[in-house]
């Protein structure tokens, strides 16, 4: 969705080390104008650092990248004029006022006092809080807050929003308004908007996602075209044994499949299709049986050798996903 076909962000080769260690292994993607472009990886990933280096927060090691046409290097204060941040920490003010806090960051970034009141009052109906405006901050729930500090980052009209986890910890229904607000808002005051997640679903809001593991972006494409990469279904059974029935699949289909939260899972092309075969032909006893279209994680999975989630429980996992990649294994 690049609306005037020139870009918002370019980066190139970014890369950042601590000590030894490469948190961003040299990456490179661009975002168009007006365009809503999330990176999706598990905790470690490497999302914060690289949103860090380009708000300007932290240093590259190495690499170039331009936001909003300037140098996150050499033109930092051009930068940061021009752009919005939300934390993954909170850090709102809890015992100001909404409309104090809103006031102060506007005060911070410079607008001119006589915008203030009307900035304020419009980014706060978009975000459904005017009518809160004079609630202390700490009286607020968690999605409340989310917002308010949506409404924030929005207060001296940036060109380029920063989303760095928007809506972590918030329960799905919270999730999903908030994204509504971000849509309209992107629609509405034509900014580009760039996020970090490690949900799926949320993802599915950008137009564009970067898949992000272990400092490196596997994949990026829009949700659907990566989804319908994966080219397979994903069918999960229930088994009294599952190592038998993983067994019998490999004998029997010439399917790989392995254990995913305690039940025995496979990608099949044409997933309806091959069910009934599996119940007509199977040497295991099956006790119940799935099927659905790929999902980011298929995606994610395809690209890596593990979900998402197990990746966040097992950290050993991302090193092991890194071996794999350098050794030719997973997808590519
Ligand atoms: N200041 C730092 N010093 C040393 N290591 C760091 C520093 N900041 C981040 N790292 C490491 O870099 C890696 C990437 O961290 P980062 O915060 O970018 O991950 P993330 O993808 O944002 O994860 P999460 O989903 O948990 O927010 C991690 O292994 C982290 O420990
Ligand atoms: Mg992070």
């Amino acid at each position: 969705m690049d609306v005037t076909g020139t870009r918002a962000i370019t980066v190139d080769n970014l890369l950042k080390r601590y000590g030894d260690f490469e948190a961003v292994k040299g990456v490179s993607f661009e975002v168009g104008q007006g365009e809503v472009f999330g990176f999706l990886g598990p905790n470690g990933a490497g999302k914060s650092t690289t949103i860090n280096m380009l708000c300007t927060l932290t240093r590259p090691t190495s690499g170039r990248a331009e936001v909003a046409g300037h140098d996150v290097v050499s033109a930092r204060d051009d930068v940061r004029r021009n752009i919005g941040l939300v934390f993954q920490d909170p850090t709102l003010d809890g015992y100001l006022t909404a409309l104090q806090n809103l006031r102060l960051h506007a005060e911070l970034y410079g607008v001119e006092s006589a915008l203030v009141l009307p900035r304020a009052k419009q980014v706060l109906q978009m975000v459904g809080l005017w009518d809160r405006r004079d609630g202390v901050v700490q009286t607020f729930s968690g999605g409340m807050r989310r917002r308010l500090e949506i409404a924030r980052g929005l207060m001296h009209s940036p060109r380029v929003l920063f989303l760095d986890e928007p809506t972590i910890g918030l329960d799905p229904q919270t999730r999903r308004s908030i994204w509504t607000y971000i849509r309209e808002l992107q629609e509405r005051e034509q900014i580009t908007i760039f996020m970090t997640t490690h949900y799926m679903d949320e993802a599915e809001w950008c137009d564009r996602i970067a898949i992000m593991d272990a400092g490196q972006i596997v994949a990026l494409d829009a949700p659907e075209t990566l989804k319908a990469g994966v080219g397979t279904d994903r069918v999960t059974i229930q088994t009294d044994d599952n190592e038998a029935a993983i067994a019998a699949l490999a004998a029997d289909f010439g399917v790989e499949a392995r254990i995913v939260e305690g039940h025995v899972t496979f990608g099949v092309a044409g997933g309806e299709t091959f069910v009934p075969r599996l119940f007509s032909e199977f040497s295991v006893p099956v006790t119940g049986v799935s099927v659905s279209r790929p999902t980011l994680d298929d995606v994610f999975m395809s690209y890596t050798g593990s979900t998402i989630r197990d990746a966040e429980e097992d950290p050993a996992k991302a090193r092991n996903r890194t071996m794999m990649r350098m050794m030719g294994g997973a997808r590519r």
